[in-house]
């Protein structure tokens, strides 16, 4: 039975806090079979969907875990780059600094994700939110006297489009993006989070003042490396108030930069105020609505094999509370369906050369009813409700 992409992403996003934790207990071995698992799940995603459009910030991730067991696997190695008639002090801030530099280049997106704002389905208010806040002040910035908000959270149940939101502002703007993942940024920094996180704001104002152009630093799931519940080890109080400042100051002096801060959560109720009060802008991201889930049931069978009688209004009107990702994983398992069935059966060939390969039966609405007898959404209506909780209380468009 293959896994949800959404599963896979959930996986991978626990053993990779699995991997950090014990990285930061010293429990190197451990450390690297969890690093190790993150990166399986995320290979195994991309296997499953080589299409998805998330799969750029799928393999930075890959990579940046594989780096950290390769350190690990490595540490106290030497740097084979180091002159070696410098001093032992001299060699080793070399070392620092080439790393600092690799490490953090590495995280600005050369090759844009091709996700465009249209294939992100619904989300009106924050698809324009994030268009009023970046694209027009980029263009006209005479007209902002005030300056404009340059922190914004994204927050909402898993599945619902928080990660590909930002892959689609990043691939629709002309400027630089900055992706890190507060997992793999606390993995890498483990000990020294503190001082990067201000070496990434420095080098993301470094790029903002070079080229004049937007500059986005993307933090997603932000709450792991900010939660107010999280055991406070290692320094966490002190990344997270290093973080504060920095937030002040793209907010502060730094106004005319072009500097945002996107932050993306499904946990918005594990951060605390001094956190939230720094984005002005905190944007819901939501199940999608009857209008949306139609919309999402069009894109996601679009290369499949429908019967003319299925109707995808029926289909949005039956799928209700499930989310966009959800959505899609049904399409997909509607049609693997078939295509079992296919293999399975009795008249079943390889093949043959001259003949038109056979394909799978045509899909009907039955076929999305069973599935959904055996799917559940992966959000429960307790959930919603805390969403819309935390929402009344927060939310600030
Ligand atoms: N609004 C949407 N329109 C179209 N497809 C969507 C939408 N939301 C999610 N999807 C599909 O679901 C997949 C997962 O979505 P995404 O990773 O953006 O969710 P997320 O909100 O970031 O979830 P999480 O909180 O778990 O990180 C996407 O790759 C996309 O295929
Ligand atoms: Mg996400």
């Amino acid at each position: 039975m293959s896994l949800a992409p959404q599963e896979l992403e959930n996986n991978a996003s626990t053993y990779a806090s699995e991997a950090i934790k014990l990285d930061s207990q010293g429990a190197r071995g451990m450390a690297i079979t969890n690093y190790q698992k993150a990166i399986d799940s995320l290979v195994k995603l991309l296997q499953l969907y080589p299409n998805s459009k998330l799969n750029t910030l799928y393999k930075e991730r890959c990579n940046s875990y594989h780096k950290r067991i390769n350190a690990l696997q490595q540490s106290h190695g030497v740097d084979p780059a180091v002159d070696p008639k410098a001093s032992p002090e001299e060699q080793k801030a070399s070392v620092q600094r080439q790393d600092d530099e690799n490490d953090f280049e590495e995280l600005v997106m050369k090759e844009r994700p091709n996700v465009s704002w249209s294939e992100v389905i619904g989300l009106d208010d924050a698809k324009s939110a994030l268009r009023e806040s970046i694209i027009y002040p980029t263009k006209r910035p005479d007209l902002f006297p005030l300056g404009w908000p340059k922190g914004m959270l994204l927050y909402g149940p898993p599945g619902t489009g928080k990660t590909m939101l930002a892959a689609a502002t990043a691939s629709e703007m002309d400027g630089y993006f900055i992706n890190v993942d507060a997992s793999s940024m606390m993995s890498k920094w483990l000990g020294e989070a503190e001082k990067n996180v201000s070496k990434l704001f420095r080098m993301a104002r470094k790029y903002a003042e070079k080229e004049s152009k937007p500059v986005i630093l993307f933090v997603d799931e932000v709450d792991s490396l900010l939660g107010s519940r999280n055991s406070e080890v290692g320094g966490e109080i002190r990344t997270k108030n290093q973080f504060l400042t920095e937030m002040d100051g793209v907010n502060g002096k730094g106004k005319d930069l072009m500097l945002y801060v996107i932050g993306a959560t499904n946990k918005p109720w594990s951060l605390d105020w001094p956190f939230l009060r720094r984005f002005q802008k905190r944007i819901y991201v939501s199940l999608p609505t009857e209008k949306a889930r139609e919309s999402l049931f069009k894109q996601y069978t679009s290369d499949l094999n429908l019967s003319p009688r299925v109707n995808s209004s029926e289909l949005a009107s039956m799928f209700d509370g499930y989310s966009a990702s959800d959505i899609k994983d049904v399409c997909q398992s509607a049609h693997l369906k078939t295509v079992h069935e296919l293999f399975d059966s009795p008249e079943y060939h390889e093949p043959v050369e001259g003949e038109p390969p056979q394909k799978p039966r045509t899909l009907t609405t039955a076929d999305f009813r069973s599935i959904m007898a055996r799917r559940k959404p992966s959000v429960s209506t307790e959930m919603i409700r805390a969403y819309h909780k935390w929402s009344e209380e927060f939310r600030a468009l």
